[in-house]
């Protein structure tokens, strides 16, 4: 494929790679797993993923560094991540080492694809795992698949590291004790109704509350949510029906760390959010994107940061993590994997 690619313009969308990698589940064994050229997949019309959504994925970037290398940021906690989302679904796991293997040998042949160092963009890795055999009873599928997928990506959000509006959302992503806490694809379903809403009324995103009191602040769709009170503290709202954010998990130890600030991982209730001055969705898509302010009804919570730029502190937080992201600043001991 002819890299043609006009790289400081690309947007989050898909588009078809020279490889990706493959492997299936069958008689109680995965294979070794191979890359393919084929971007279809060819699966039972009853599949377990078709009739009763039994899929998780993941999500990692791979970063080109000032010096040329290919580089990914802690991708073991994606792997671990996805060994948590198979054991809810009900899905054979996955060993962090086939994670790793699938990694390596997919960035590796698609390598033309990372975009250069500095152009805003980065290449998104989608690793994903669903039952692919038939099931017609409600029931575990009888073979699985697991693929890693990978495209050059711009920034989630149009307009990159503008702030953005959001609103708080009538509806539920997730149930308490449901699957909040995995990256199960039927939670972006359930996402999908209020999304296209908060869209159609003008705002990035939904802010979604805790679904059993709805008196606390959970996350949007697709990112955890971060906030700076006036005395320059961290806060992270924590909760069991929310995804644990790498992005998210990084920052705050980059914070307290790193840029010795205060943090604080905590219950956030909405009734406290308009004392924060600035507020951000953090995750690996939106790494971080600044919010602006939140619509709660029809009445506005305006962050002192406005809706020009940054705030001070988001901005110093952005620049670090991106930083080691990029490998122009070092990285605390074991986040950086390099592929070879
Ligand atoms: N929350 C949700 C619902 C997500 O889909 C994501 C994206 O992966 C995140 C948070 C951010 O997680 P991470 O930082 O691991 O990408
Ligand atoms: C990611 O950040 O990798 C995600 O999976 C979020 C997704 C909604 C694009």
């Amino acid at each position: 494929m002819a890299k043609n690619i006009d790289w400081g313009n690309l947007g989050f969308e898909y588009s078809v790679a020279d490889y990706r990698y493959v492997s299936t589940w069958k008689d109680g064994a995965w294979d070794k797993g191979e890359l393919i050229t084929d971007p279809t997949v060819h699966i039972s019309e009853c599949a377990g993923v078709l009739q009763y959504s039994q899929s998780a994925f993941e999500g990692l970037k791979a970063y080109r560094t000032e010096d040329g290398r290919i580089v990914t940021f802690r991708p073991d906690l994606n792997a671990q991540r996805l060994i948590d989302s198979c054991k809810r679904l009900v899905i054979p796991e996955i060993s962090q080492e086939k994670f790793m293997d699938a990694l390596d040998q997919l960035v590796k042949a698609n390598s033309d694809l990372v975009p250069p160092y500095g152009s805003g963009a980065t290449l998104y890795v989608r690793p994903y795992i669903f039952g692919s055999g038939p099931v017609i009873g409600v029931a575990p599928a009888p073979e699985f698949q697991f693929r890693m997928i990978c495209m050059p990506v711009g920034p989630y959000f149009k307009g990159g590291a503008k702030p953005i509006a959001i609103k708080v959302s009538d509806f539920d992503r997730a149930a308490p004790h449901g699957t909040g806490n995995i990256k199960a694809g039927l939670n972006y379903a359930m996402s999908l109704y209020a999304g296209q809403q908060a869209h159609a009324e003008g705002f990035a995103e939904n802010m979604y509350l805790d679904p059993g009191t709805r008196t606390k602040v959970e996350e949007t769709g697709g990112a955890n949510f971060i906030f700076v009170t006036k005395d320059g503290k961290l806060v992270t709202p924590k909760s069991d029906s929310i995804l644990p954010s790498v992005t998210r998990r990084s920052l705050m130890y980059v914070a307290e760390h790193i840029l010795g600030m205060e943090v604080e991982h905590r219950e956030v209730l909405f009734s406290e959010v308009p004392d924060f001055v600035e507020c951000g969705l953090c995750g690996t898509a939106a790494v971080i994107s600044p919010v602006g302010k939140i619509n709660d009804h029809g009445k506005e919570i305006c962050f002192a940061s406005g809706m020009d730029e940054m705030g001070p502190v988001i901005k110093k937080l952005y620049d670090t993590l991106t930083g080691i992201q990029m490998g122009h600043l070092e990285a605390p001991e074991g986040w950086i994997h390099e592929i070879k």
